[in-house]
């Protein structure tokens, strides 16, 4: 029987256990150049020694206007791979594989002058209006996609996300409500996705998986809900998508009747549902960080691995406390053993 602590084999990935740290941006460049410091490596590297099996570096952008501030990290320079391949490779040393959310803010990007989208709808009436791409750079912006993927294999990561879902430029092509294209990428409203996961395949071992993150309902008025986001991620599954995470909304001001639940574990009927039409590995993420709600969301079969962001936001070691509450089997440092008595 399956709980948090087995470990997890896809592809060429192997994790120790099905604990992921979900991205989440930090906002802490300071010299607005994309390059990850100090703080994102010891942020980083302090859940790498906390337990978790696979940490997801936060929502790194593919151009400087694709970012949501200026204090985003980025790999659309070369500059940019050796501080994260430090940050990488001390993970390694501690355990925990290593994956990058690849993304681009489209008419989220607060500090661009004029943020690019696929068509001039500004996201709510405080929100600059973008300029709608043309047809050739739609083109150009898939490839700097693959550029970045490049980049990010250089440094050495073990896995690639791709960021379609919160309302970003990509969850912004395949929304009806984004897109009111009249070229091919408006015709098909998952054109620029599907070739953005063909570009990041092709810079990609064959055996590193790619997952994934999409919103599986919109909680906008007349956003799309989960039959519409099924046969979206099936096409990106088709086009190599190898595991889906599953989150929701973001895409714009939330409709009273869209507005999310508060509960425990909110998304995971959204994961549940992906991962048995689509028959798709998922990660579940959202207020899962309750240890037993973990557990029993890998033991009830509802996903293959869980996030945990807040929780793990305030506690680097929330694995290893995670593993003591369960009583499961974990390698804790040696140097903070004495802090797990009851073991
Ligand atoms: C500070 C912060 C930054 C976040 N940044 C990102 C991001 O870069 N990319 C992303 O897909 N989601 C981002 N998220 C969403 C988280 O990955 C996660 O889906 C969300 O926090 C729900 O999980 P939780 O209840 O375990 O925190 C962020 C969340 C927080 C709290």
């Amino acid at each position: 029987m399956k709980h948090l602590f087995t470990p997890y084999e896809l592809m060429g990935l192997s994790l120790k256990n099905r604990v992921v740290m979900p991205p989440m941006c930090q906002y802490s460049v300071t010299e607005k150049d994309g390059i990850a410091n100090d703080w994102h490596y010891t942020h980083y590297v302090s859940r790498a020694i906390g337990g978790a099996g696979l940490i997801i570096i936060e929502m790194t952008d593919v151009e400087p206007d694709g970012r949501i501030t200026d204090y985003d990290l980025g790999l659309w320079s070369d500059e940019q791979i050796p501080a994260l391949a430090r940050i990488v490779e001390a993970c390694h040393k501690y355990g925990a594989k290593v994956g990058i959310q690849i993304a681009h803010a489209g008419r989220k990007a607060e500090d661009a002058a004029v943020p690019v989208a696929p068509s001039a709808i500004p996201f709510d009436e405080n929100s600059k209006t973008p300029r709608e791409l043309t047809t050739e750079e739609v083109k150009k912006t898939v490839q700097k996609f693959g550029e970045a993927v490049r980049r990010a294999v250089l440094a050495g990561v073990d896995v690639i996300e791709i960021h379609g879902a919160h309302g970003y430029l990509i969850h912004q092509f395949h929304s009806p409500l984004t897109n009111k294209r009249t070229d091919e990428y408006g015709s098909d409203l998952t054109k620029f996705g599907k070739e953005v996961i063909q570009a990041a395949k092709k810079e990609m071992p064959a055996t590193m998986p790619l997952i994934m993150r999409i919103s599986a309902i919109e909680y906008v008025e007349n956003g799309y809900g989960l039959n519409e986001s099924m046969s979206i991620s099936n096409e990106y599954k088709e086009a190599g998508v190898d595991l889906f995470h599953i989150s929701a909304g973001g895409e714009g001001p939330i409709a009273a009747e869209g507005r999310p639940g508060t509960h425990v574990a909110y998304q995971v009927p959204l994961a549940r549902a992906v991962r048995e039409q689509l028959d798709v590995p998922v990660i579940a993420v959202g207020r899962l960080d309750e240890p037993s709600l973990a557990n029993a969301v890998i033991g009830n079969e509802e996903a293959d691995l869980v996030a945990v962001g807040r929780g793990m936001l305030r506690n680097p070691y929330w694995t290893l406390e995670a593993a003591t509450a369960l009583r499961k089997e974990i390698q804790l440092p040696k140097q903070y053993q004495f802090g797990f008595p009851n073991r």
